[in-house]
């Protein structure tokens, strides 16, 4: 049976809601919790598309509890506990206002950027004669500020101008390191590369903890080993390429891209991100068939004391 349906505006009215973002819904749940619901909205060129990809949403956060699990000693980390395939109970931190970037290939953004003849990222020197998609001997920092435009910013700057403290930069950067080491290691035997992502980190009183999510196909770029090996320059990824794809080939009248996408393609577009949790986790993502996401989450999170008659109990913090 096909769905036609997908989790896309998430109405809580009990809960405060704390954001809003393109893909992700955050609410209050108490002064030490949070609730993420990642929606089935899907964006695209910088677009949220109008349709839903019903079960992307539980792709992603069940991918960022994934690796929670796998990463937590390296590093503590905001996860308490997953109370839907969609949603997570995270401890609320005091966000550090940079994002870390690490990249092991000289990809995306960085390799158009080097291509038009820029050489120092986020302070790092980068050698000439560079190949698109090149593998960096170690992996490459290049943290961003958290603006609207995000910028990039050199470790020295971000400590001048108070981001962070040059204690704090030491840590982050040996934890960001290891993170990264231990997905891309995690990864190797299921013929995937972590070619790049991002984390971010809060503070938990003054201990450091990774916030956010981790390795998810919308932090993240991912390529099959494989099809590296056999021609880096048209590596084949594991993102949402479909999708654009299928927007470029069917612009609107006017030549604009489309805001929407057909049942068909929708379907497809499912198949293809509960395969990236699979190709990930090298586990199947078991999804109730007989009940409507939305109706599963607001049944899991009544379960959970989160939302109605219950919610007054406190959230058992099981870690
Ligand atoms: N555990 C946490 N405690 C506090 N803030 C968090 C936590 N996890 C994520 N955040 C922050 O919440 C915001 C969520 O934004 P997000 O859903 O990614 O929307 P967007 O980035 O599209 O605005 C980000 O600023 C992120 O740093
Ligand atoms: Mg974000």
């Amino acid at each position: 049976m096909a769905k036609t349906l997908g989790i896309y505006d998430v109405d809580l009215p009990l809960l405060p809601r704390l954001h809003t973002g393109k893909v992700r819904e955050s609410y209050r749940i108490d002064d030490e919790h949070r609730l993420l619901v990642v929606t089935d909205r899907i964006s695209c060129f910088d677009k949220v598309l109008q349709t839903p990809i019903p079960d992307k949403g539980a792709v992603l956060n069940s991918i960022s509890a994934f690796w929670f699990r796998k990463t937590e000693d390296i590093c503590p980390n905001h996860f308490v506990r997953l109370v839907d395939p969609s949603a997570s109970v995270v401890r609320e931190a005091v966000p550090l206002a940079i994002e870390v970037i690490v990249r092991g290939y000289l990809a995306g953004s960085a390799w158009r950027d080097y291509s038009e003849g820029k050489r120092v990222f986020s302070g790092v020197q980068l050698p000439d004669g560079l190949q698109q998609n090149q593998a960096f001997s170690e992996p490459v920092l290049t943290p961003t500020t958290k603006e609207e435009i995000d910028r990039e910013i050199s470790p020295p700057e971000m400590i001048s101008d108070g981001l962070v403290t040059e204690e704090q930069w030491t840590v982050l950067s040996d934890i960001a390191t290891r993170l990264f080491e231990r997905g891309t290691k995690e990864l190797a035997p299921r013929n995937l590369l972590l070619v790049d992502t991002k984390y971010e980190f809060g503070l938990l009183g003054d201990r450091i903890i990774l916030i956010d999510e981790i390795h998810t196909p919308d932090s993240s770029r991912f390529w099959y080993a494989d099809s590296y090996a056999a021609d880096p320059a048209s590596v084949k990824a594991l993102d949402k390429e479909f999708v654009r794809q299928w927007l470029l080939d069917n612009p609107m009248p006017d030549g604009s891209l489309p805001n929407s996408l057909p049942q068909d393609v929708l379907s497809e577009a499912r198949r293809r991100y509960l395969r990236i949790y699979e190709s990930i986790t090298g586990e199947e993502l078991e999804l109730r068939e007989d009940i409507k996401p939305e109706d599963r989450l607001a049944k899991n999170l009544r379960e959970a004391g989160i939302i109605g008659s219950e919610a007054d109990e406190k959230i058992e913090d099981d870690s």
